[in-house]
């Protein structure tokens, strides 16, 4: 049995979570929006084509802000075609993702899928073919009162009140080659603070989120970021980040080490941000949005045999396994944990293309990924406390000094529940793990969720959906503000304590 343990103090503050870290994002990519969202005929939708057993689990996994329209599909995207009467609105040859876009599903569809489903927008606008001109024009349609143009069009087409989207993304991956429209760092740090300035004289409300790197890997990562602040700093309020993993080595250990390099990543961005700080002696600090992380590779191979112009083809459709859950989870902490700079993250993508929830013509199942989001959403908002843990370590081929566990303490004082999310990365041992919470006074434990499976490629299918599912622990004791818990080898766990 290896043995772990954690103490924290309610003073050891790291920061309040902004809720939005619990984000997703909806692509218009292969089968996400049509037959994931929108499905007009299933017995699953409603009137509108909406599929309501979707909307029933996004609403489960209490997702506070979506990501809209993209992705490398935002890239080369005309927001006129998605809106007015469906029967006008043009199929185009989608550059992306080299499909057939029909636009049936659009803008205001998408407004009215999110207010049900319970998740407020984030709209990218298209910094790739276009430019300063579509982004205002859009963010008039959308946030203008009336009276103009753009603002009058939406009222035409049936949305009398201005939706007041808040968060907008300036353009995606700007710094990736595969990006139509892609661009230099000077180029697009010239052209964002241009857009920047016309979008916030329109309306000062809104808050911009600046392109960073699409990974770590990206040769220009770091001068990329440092380059595009230099340009944008006083006009953007957040920087992206994106990262995928995969486990194309079959290396389990190795893969699972991965949310060490995240949080390396998250800490770069931060001192180039803050380096940009007091290059130019502001007083005003650049925060962190992760707008795109998940595991993708198990559709890679399958991907490229599709037929190309089909419309919303089975693309990017990973079927995920108990490892995946287990790095996802652990992705989940290393949020959290740096909540003090990471104030949004999108989990990509929500549903059917690298996603929690999966449908099909006769169903809706939740992959493995689908619980630590969901216990992540709705279990870890309140206060970070920064907590001393004491682990076993081990190396893997890319990382050293692993530690076997990865865990964040939120505390949610209005319901006097303090709230530990473990993953214990060993394949061989259960992990003891001992927490002093003895600053809280008599501690007893509430509840404590474990996910596992023998087998670490198990997976959710439509005939087998509960194959990974959770489960209760009954193995733990608390005495005199300490408490002792069971983390089973390869397990993700939420444990709650309430105080
Ligand atoms: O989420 C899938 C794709 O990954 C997105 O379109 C793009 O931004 C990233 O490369």
């Amino acid at each position: 049995m290896l043995k772990a343990s954690l103490i924290t103090d309610k003073y050891f503050v790291t920061g309040k979570v902004d809720p939005r870290i619990y984000g997703s994002f909806i692509e218009h990519l292969g089968r996400a929006v049509y037959e994931g969202i929108y499905q007009p005929g299933s017995p699953f939708a409603d009137e509108m084509g909406l599929r309501k057993d979707t909307i029933e689990l996004v609403k489960e996994l209490n997702v506070p802000v979506t990501r809209y329209p993209g992705g490398n599909f935002v890239s080369a995207y005309n927001w006129e075609d998605s809106v007015g009467p469906v029967n006008e609105r043009p199929k185009r040859p989608e550059l992306a993702w080299q499909v057939i876009e029909s636009n049936e599903f659009g803008l205001n569809e998408f407004m009215t899928w999110a207010k049900l489903a319970g998740t407020e927008p984030m709209m990218a606008v298209n910094l790739g073919t276009r430019g300063i001109d579509a982004a205002r024009n859009v963010l008039e349609y959308c946030n203008f009162k009336g009276g103009t143009y753009y603002s009058d069009l939406r009222k035409k087409h049936g949305v009398d009140e201005p939706y007041n989207i808040k968060l907008w993304c300036l353009g995606n991956e700007m710094d990736g080659p595969w990006q139509i429209g892609h661009k230099s760092a000077t180029e697009y740090g010239s052209l964002a603070w241009e857009t920047a300035k016309a979008m916030k004289t329109l309306d000062p409300n809104i808050e911009l989120v600046a392109c960073g790197s699409s990974g770590l890997w990206m040769p220009t990562f770091g001068d990329w970021e440092a380059t595009v602040l230099d340009y944008c700093y006083d006009s953007v309020d957040y920087i992206s980040l994106h990262t995928y993993y995969n486990n194309h080595a079959n290396d389990s250990a190795d893969f699972l080490a991965n949310s060490l390099g995240m949080n390396d990543f998250i800490k770069s961005v931060v001192a180039t941000c803050d380096y940009i700080k007091g290059k130019k002696h502001s007083k005003k600090q650049i925060n962190l949005s992760f707008d795109e992380w998940n595991v993708w590779y198990h559709s890679n191979e399958a991907d490229r045999k599709l037929e190309k112009w089909v419309h919303a083809p089975h693309q990017l459709e990973d079927v995920y396994n108990m490892e995946d859950a287990l790095l996802v989870g652990s992705m989940l902490i290393t949020l959290i944990n740096n909540c003090d700079r990471v104030k949004i993250a999108c989990l990509a993508q929500l549903v059917n293309v690298i996603a929690p929830i999966m449908t099909s013509d006769t169903g809706i199942w939740r992959q493995t990924i689908y619980y630590p989001f969901m216990h992540a959403s709705n279990f870890g908002r309140g206060t970070v406390l920064t907590s001393i843990v004491d682990s076993p370590v081990y190396d893997s081929k890319n990382y050293c000094d692993v530690p076997y566990l990865d865990s964040a303490v939120v505390w949610n004082e209005e319901n006097n529940e303090i709230v530990i999310f473990g993953v214990n990365k060993s394949f061989e041992e259960d992990m003891e793990l001992t927490c002093d919470l003895r600053q809280f006074g008599d501690v007893k434990i509430k509840e404590h969720i474990i996910l596992t499976h023998e087998n670490l490629k198990a997976e959710n299918t439509e005939a087998a959906p509960d194959t990974v599912a959770p489960m209760l622990s009954g193995k733990d004791v608390a005495d005199d503000g300490k408490c002792t818990f069971i983390l089973p080898k390869q397990s993700w766990n939420v444990i709650k304590i309430l105080y």
